[in-house]
C-alpha cells in the first residue's frame, strides 16, 4: 500500500460553509498499518465516496449525531479490499470491489470506526460493514445506494405505509434521498408529484419517473429557500380536487406548510428532513434547536393528519431488527436492476471542497460523488 490522501474535520465549524472555508482540510494520508488493526478489520482502498448532506451538517455539529474531530468525512463509500485480517475472510478477499455499511462504519456509525469515512485514499471498517456490490452497479452508484434507498424505504414504507395506486407528494425531490423517494414510490405503484425550485433539476426529477413536477420558486427569489409559490391549487387538480395520499417531506420550514394544505383528510404526513432550514441546531456541536421547525397543529387536527417522524438510522439504533429486513429489500432491488442511483458528478479528492459547495448549494440531482487519490497517483 502506497501512501494517499485524507479529507480532516480538524474542528466543528460555526455552520457548514465555516466549516468548509476553515477547519475541513486535506492532508497526506499514510497507509493504515495492519499491525495496529483487529482481527476482523477490512482496509478498503476507496475509489468512490458520497458527499452527502449529513456530511456537511455534522461539520459543524448542527447533525443529531455528533462526531469528534478530528475525523474523516464521507458517509458512504465503495472500493476495493487492500487488507484483510484473520477473522474477516469469511467476508472478503484482497482485491475484492465491496460496499462498506454506512450504519456500521464511517462518521455515521456508532464506536470505533467514526473516525475512517470514505473521502480518503484508505478507509478501516470492520467486516460486518463490507458488502458486496450489487450486479450492474458501478462504484459511483453503490455509494450512494443504501442511505438513500434504505431512507426512502424507511419513510414510505416502514411509515408511511406507501400503497400501490395512492398519490404521493415529494418535497425536495431532486436531492439525493428525495429522488430516491421518487424511485421507490414508483416501483411502489404510486402516483408521484415532485416539488422543486429549479425548472433544470425538475426536468431531471421528471425524466427519473415523477409523473408530476412542479417548480416552486417565487420570481425574483430562486433558491433562497424561503419564498415559494404556492402550489396546493395545482396539486389539488392534479388530484380530482381531494388531495394526496402521502407527503414525503424532506424540506421543512415554510414550505412544510402550504404542503400540508395540499394533503387530504386523513393523508400521512412523513417528515424526513429539514434541508431549507438546516441550522435548527447550534453550531459548532451546540445544542439546544434556537430555531426549530414549527407545524400547524391546527390543519393536523382538521385534516386528520398521521404526522410522522421518520428518522432511518436513529430507528435502527432503537430497534436493531427493522434493519435487516430494509437492507434485504433495498439490495434486492438493486441486484434486480429495479433501482439505479443517479450520479450527478464527480470530483478528485483534491477537489473535494467544490464538491461539498456543490452539494451545499444544492446544485446537484442525486448523487454526489468524489474520487480518492489513490497512491497510483490517480
Ligand atoms: N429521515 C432520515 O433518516 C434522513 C436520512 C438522510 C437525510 N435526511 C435529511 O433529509 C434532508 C434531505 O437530504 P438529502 O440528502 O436529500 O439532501 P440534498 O441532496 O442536499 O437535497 C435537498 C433538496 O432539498 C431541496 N430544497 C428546498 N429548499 C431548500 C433550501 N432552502 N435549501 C436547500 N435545499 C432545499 C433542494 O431541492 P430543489 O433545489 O430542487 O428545491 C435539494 O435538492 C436533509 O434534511 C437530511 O438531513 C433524513
Amino acid at each position: 500500500m502506497l501512501p494517499g490522501h485524507r479529507v480532516v474535520v480538524t474542528e466543528l465549524g460555526e455552520d457548514p460553509a465555516d466549516a468548509l472555508e476553515r477547519t475541513v482540510v486535506l492532508e497526506p494520508q499514510p497507509p493504515p498499518d495492519p499491525a495496529a488493526l483487529g482481527p476482523r478489520d477490512v482496509i478498503v482502498e476507496v475509489r468512490s465516496a458520497q458527499v452527502n448532506w449529513v456530511d456537511l451538517i455534522m461539520a459543524s455539529g448542527q447533525y443529531q449525531h455528533l462526531v469528534q474531530p478530528p475525523y474523516t468525512p464521507g458517509l458512504e463509500y465503495a472500493g476495493v479490499v487492500a487488507w484483510a485480517g484473520p477473522e474477516a475472510a469469511a467476508r472478503c478477499a484482497i482485491g475484492d470491489e465491496v460496499l462498506v455499511d454506512g450504519l456500521l462504519a464511517g462518521p455515521r456509525s456508532l464506536g470505533a470506526y467514526q473516525r475512517w469515512g470514505g473521502l480518503a485514499s484508505y478507509a478501516v471498517a470492520p467486516a460486518e460493514a463490507i458488502l458486496p456490490i450489487p450486479r450492474g452497479l458501478s462504484m459511483d452508484q453503490a455509494c450512494n445506494l443504501l442511505g438513500n434507498y434504505e431512507t426512502a424505504y424507511h419513510v414510505l414504507i416502514a411509515r408511511g405505509r406507501l400503497a400501490a395506486g395512492e398519490t404521493v407528494l415529494v418535497l425536495g425531490a431532486s436531492g439525493a434521498t428525495g429522488l430516491a423517494a421518487v424511485h421507490v414510490a414508483r416501483l411502489i405503484g404510486a402516483t408521484v408529484i415532485a416539488t422543486g425550485r429549479s425548472a433544470d433539476k425538475n426536468a431531471i426529477v421528471a425524466a427519473e419517473g415523477a409523473h408530476h413536477v412542479i417548480d416552486t420558486s417565487a420570481p425574483g427569489a430562486p433558491g433562497d429557500g424561503a419564498p415559494f409559490r404556492s402550489f396546493k391549487d395545482e396539486v389539488k387538480a392534479l388530484t380530482g380536487g381531494r388531495g394526496v395520499d402521502v407527503v414525503y417531506d424532506g424540506v421543512g420550514g415554510p414550505i412544510s406548510v402550504e404542503a400540508m394544505r395540499c394533503a387530504r383528510f386523513g393523508a400521512r404526513y412523513l417528515i424526513a428532513g429539514w434541508a431549507a432550514t438546516p441550522t435548527v441546531a447550534r453550531g459548532k456541536g451546540g445544542r439546544g434547536a434556537p430555531n426549530v421547525n414549527t407545524l400547524p397543529t391546527n390543519l393536523m387536527m382538521m385534516k386528520s393528519l398521521d404526522v410522522l417522524g421518520c428518522p432511518a438510522a436513529i430507528s435502527v439504533a432503537m430497534d436493531p431488527s427493522i434493519r435487516p429486513p430494509r437492507l434485504a429489500q433495498v439490495l434486492a432491488w438493486a441486484e434486480a436492476g429495479a433501482i439505479r442511483p443517479r450520479v450527478a458528478r464527480t470530483w478528485p479528492l483534491a477537489s473535494f471542497r467544490e464538491a461539498m459547495r456543490a452539494k451545499w448549494r444544492g446544485d446537484l440531482v442525486g448523487g454526489c460523488v468524489v474520487h480518492p487519490a489513490v497512491a497510483r497517483g490517480e
